[in-house]
């Protein structure tokens, strides 16, 4: 047996598994100082017995927002105790309660009393807890979308940034996050909540193909050992995760294509892993770019998914091509402008292999049985 290639039964890829999971927060944000010190400045405000700011964040899926937040605050818990910082999944909790519920427990460290409870008795013992300590809240309400669906966004901002006129206590300050990008929050609330509600605007672009690269690059260090992730191996991963604008994607995809090495006994993930582990992950993007192809265009890519399922030899155009003659006949530039569409819809590589004339290999972004359901066409049972 080779060593150096093979795995031993208890030998593992994985350094660290938890950098792979969803929940977990890195050591090392990349590409996103600019907003983080905005906001930043915002909590500063409250150190010396000031009120934090508020900010609507903004940005697609998978952009570092609810990263960036997380750090802050825990900077901020570390740092000072004149600022509680309040995270709220608003996915989970959608109603004023519910948040006022989250609040009391950061505060308090227990839950309150699950049955006979009053947003009013909530917020009275939130009061108490704030004055005895002379803090100011300053609540993440992440994914605030949700609330703004359930027609909660208005009464809760009131109730929140309204508290110090009531009670003698501090501004509250409100980080509102959002991925909808077509919803702006701001206008969404009513006047009443605006005369309180001045946020700032922090926006959160897509991460370019390079950032991606490098943040899936420090992920791999800090959760595989070395060398599993072949430079093409991740070059594959960057472009997948770029495609789906989310880097997320690529970070799941890291840890599946590492599960299926080492569950091979193999020390290094190859390109096949890459595409076989992507077919649980990425189906919603293939949907769109095979519907955005024209019939003569996702016909041919059918051909190559088939050619690709179940022919053990590689998939090359001039092979494509000749087979493509027996369904129907096209001339070569038509078929060279089809091929191309395909490349630049981001669904198939070409490859120029030396000393093969002019044909190319044709590589699959995608799992075949995808492809083919993507295409319309029923996969193979
Ligand atoms: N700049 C970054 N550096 C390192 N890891 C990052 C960075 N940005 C995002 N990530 C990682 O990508 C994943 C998604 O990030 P995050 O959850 O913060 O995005 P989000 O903008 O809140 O997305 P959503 O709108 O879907 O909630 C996380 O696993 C996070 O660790
Ligand atoms: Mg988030």
């Amino acid at each position: 047996m080779r060593q150096r290639d093979t795995l031993r039964y208890d030998q593992t890829l994985f350094r660290d598994r938890e950098v792979f999971e969803f929940a977990y927060v890195p050591d090392q944000l990349h590409h996103r100082d600019a907003q983080s010190r905005e906001l930043a400045l915002l909590a500063r405000q409250a150190v010396r017995g000031g009120s934090p700011e508020s900010a609507i964040l903004r940005g697609p899926p998978g952009t570092g927002k609810t990263t960036t937040v997380l750090r802050l605050f825990s900077e901020i818990e570390e740092a000072t105790q004149t600022i509680v910082p309040v995270y709220v999944n608003c996915q989970q909790d959608r109603t004023p309660l519910a948040v006022f519920r989250c609040i009391f427990e950061k505060l308090v460290g227990y839950a309150p009393p699950s049955t006979g409870t009053h947003v009013d008795d909530v917020l009275g013992s939130i009061v108490r807890r704030l004055r005895d300590r002379n803090a100011a809240l300053l609540v993440c309400l992440d994914d605030a979308n949700y609330l703004h669906e359930s027609g909660h966004l208005n009464d809760l901002l009131y109730r929140l940034l309204r508290l110090s006129e009531k009670w003698d206590v501090r501004r509250a300050g409100v980080f509102a996050v959002s991925s909808d990008l077509a919803l702006n929050l701001y206008a969404a609330v009513d006047v009443r909540v605006r005369s309180v509600f001045h946020p700032a605007e922090v926006f959160f672009p897509p991460y370019t193909k390079t950032e991606i690269r490098e943040i899936l690059a420090a992920r791999i260090r800090q959760g595989l050992y070395p060398n599993v992730v072949p430079r093409a191996a991740l070059a594959l991963i960057t472009d997948i995760a770029a495609e789906e604008e989310d880097v997320r994607v690529g970070i799941d995809l890291v840890r599946k294509a590492a599960v299926r090495a080492e569950a091979d006994g193999r020390r290094t993930v190859t390109r096949n892993d890459v595409t076989e582990a992507s077919r649980s992950i990425i189906a919603p993007a293939l949907q769109t770019r095979a519907a955005n192809l024209s019939e003569s265009e996702r016909a041919l890519l059918s051909r190559i998914a088939e050619a690709a399922r179940d022919g053990g030899a590689e998939v090359t155009s001039g092979a494509v091509y000749e087979a493509a003659q027996e369904y129907a006949p096209i001339g070569k530039t038509t078929y060279n402008a089809r091929l191309k569409r395909l490349e630049e819809a981001g669904i198939v590589d070409l490859l120029l292999r030396t000393g093969r004339g002019r044909t190319r290999e044709i590589l699959l972004r995608y799992d075949p049985e995808q492809v083919l359901a993507a295409c319309g066409r029923p996969g193979r049972t």
